[in-house]
């Protein structure tokens, strides 16, 4: 067995056990193209400031180039003894070039190397993120426009309440997909700050240029203090947050589109694309995608769960309970891209059935609010019109009709004031029709957000 990086000091080596349990090479790996970049940068830099000659850098930089052909080739040996992405990469270069590899390490520890390459990781997964987000944002916008003037049922606390357009509702799952698409805007401002140069946590005497290596990292600056540098993960827990907050989002929809789905509903078929049966039932296809977009959003909120808990109780500076960090975040990152992706591959495959949806729409009084507002346009108090409108309703009850069924003289038994002018506002097509404030279903208002986002996003 090889001596550790870190073994000076140390007689006996560890045991199989602690060596097992403390490794993240199994899983930081996935760091390898980060912990590179950082080797570069500080490398060139090392060598700019004078604490290393030009040509130790050149063969570092040389060596890392071919470390990173030989992971990306598959050739590259991951080594559990060696703990980690960064110390893997090290003794490798160490085993190709020689003495110049033991001047990389200067200025540096693995406390500001690990979290150098957790925060270039996360700008590129926002970069990911934002880009699905996109994407299923396109196929609802699309899925919108293929419907144009379906009325569909609006519920509230599922129970019947107006009637609105299909493209309203699917308007407003994009309407939420743009704020999480903020959010994680915000968030790749926000942890865009190099902390490499922060070493072990209070800097060094030697004079390395923290600007330099942060600018060629594309960060805007360096961390102004190095012990937060190295404590916090407060950008992770806001990228965990957003994913969170994503997931709830998809989470909703894929609720609404199971319901919609099922025989009960019957407001939507998905293509068999992406449908699934049943190993014993013949006759079954399960729109299994939305219900896994909705189960998968528990793993994303247990991986926010896991860093909110890990951060805790931590004291300030780099703490190994730390590099439990990482797989939440893989996890939280993989799982949203996949559950983002399936969403919009199920909206680009699912069909809005039309008649059977019209067929239902006539059931629950959808017009009601309509008419109170008929009654408020005739001078009556909205309290009284609300009072009258729910009158009218239980003789609907009663008789086992719909609003727009009643005679005008059973209309004018509970209110004078209804004339023939109010079939005009009663049944589900007049009554979307009226709505015109802004931002409601009306079609004039729906057909603004819609051109907002055609425009927005490209859709021709
Ligand atoms: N693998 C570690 C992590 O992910 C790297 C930093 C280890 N630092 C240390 N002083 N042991 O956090």
């Amino acid at each position: 067995k090889e001596k550790k990086l870190w073994g000076g000091r140390f007689q006996d080596r560890v045991t199989d056990a602690v060596e097992r349990f403390s490794e993240s090479v199994s899983f930081d790996k996935k760091l390898y193209r980060q912990d590179i970049n950082g080797s570069r940068a500080h490398a060139s830099m090392l060598a700019e400031q004078g604490l290393m000659s030009a040509s130790d850098k050149d063969s570092i930089l040389h060596g890392l180039d071919e470390i990173e052909r030989q992971i990306e080739g598959g050739e590259f040996v991951w080594r559990a003894d060696r703990e980690d992405v960064h110390m893997n990469i090290e003794a490798a270069l160490t085993d190709l070039i020689g003495e110049p590899a033991k001047k990389l390490h200067t200025a540096r520890s693995r406390n500001d190397q690990v979290v150098t390459d957790v925060r270039l990781w996360c700008r590129d997964a926002i970069d990911r993120i934002v880009s699905c987000i996109r994407q299923l944002q396109v196929a609802l916008i699309k899925l919108a426009i293929k419907n144009e003037g379906l009325i569909v049922p609006g519920y509230t606390h599922l129970q019947r309440a107006q009637p609105v357009l299909l493209q309203h509702l699917l308007l407003s799952y994009v309407e939420q997909l743009e704020r999480d698409s903020g959010r994680l805007v915000d968030c790749k401002d926000r942890l865009n700050f190099s902390p490499l140069g922060a070493c072990a946590l209070a800097g060094t005497g030697l004079p390395i240029n923290r600007f330099m290596t942060s600018d060629a990292l594309g960060f805007r600056a360096p961390l102004r203090n190095s012990i937060d540098a190295v404590s916090d993960r407060d950008f992770l827990l806001e990228l965990l947050s957003s994913n969170s907050i994503t997931a709830i989002h998809l989470s909703r929809l894929g609720e609404e589109w199971v319901l919609w789905a099922s025989e009960e509903f019957g407001f939507l078929t998905p293509s068999d694309s992406v449908s699934t049966g049943s190993s014993i039932m013949p006759q079954k296809k399960n729109p299994d995608p939305m219900e896994l977009v909705r189960g998968k959003s528990a793993r994303v909120i247990g991986d926010l769960t896991t860093l909110l808990v890990l951060c805790k109780g931590l004291p300030q500076a780099y703490n190994r309970d730390l590099q439990e960090d990482k797989e939440p975040l893989f996890d939280s990152v993989e799982t949203i891209i996949g559950m983002l992706e399936v969403s919009a591959e199920f909206a680009e495959n699912v069909t809005f059935n039309r008649e059977r949806i019209q067929r239902s729409l006539p059931a629950g009084h959808l017009d009601a609010t309509t008419l109170a507002d008929y009654l408020v346009k005739k001078g009556i108090p909205f309290r009284t019109s609300h009072d009258i409108v729910g009158r009218a309703v239980a003789m609907c009850v009663s008789k086992n009709c719909q609003l727009s069924e009643l005679p005008l003289d059973q209309l004018t038994s509970i209110s004078p004031v209804f004339d023939e002018s109010v079939y005009e506002f009663l049944g589900f097509e007049n009554s979307v029709k009226k709505f015109c404030s802004y931002g409601s279903t009306g079609p004039d208002c729906v057909a603004d957000q819609l051109s907002f986002w055609c425009k927005q996003l490209n859709i021709g």
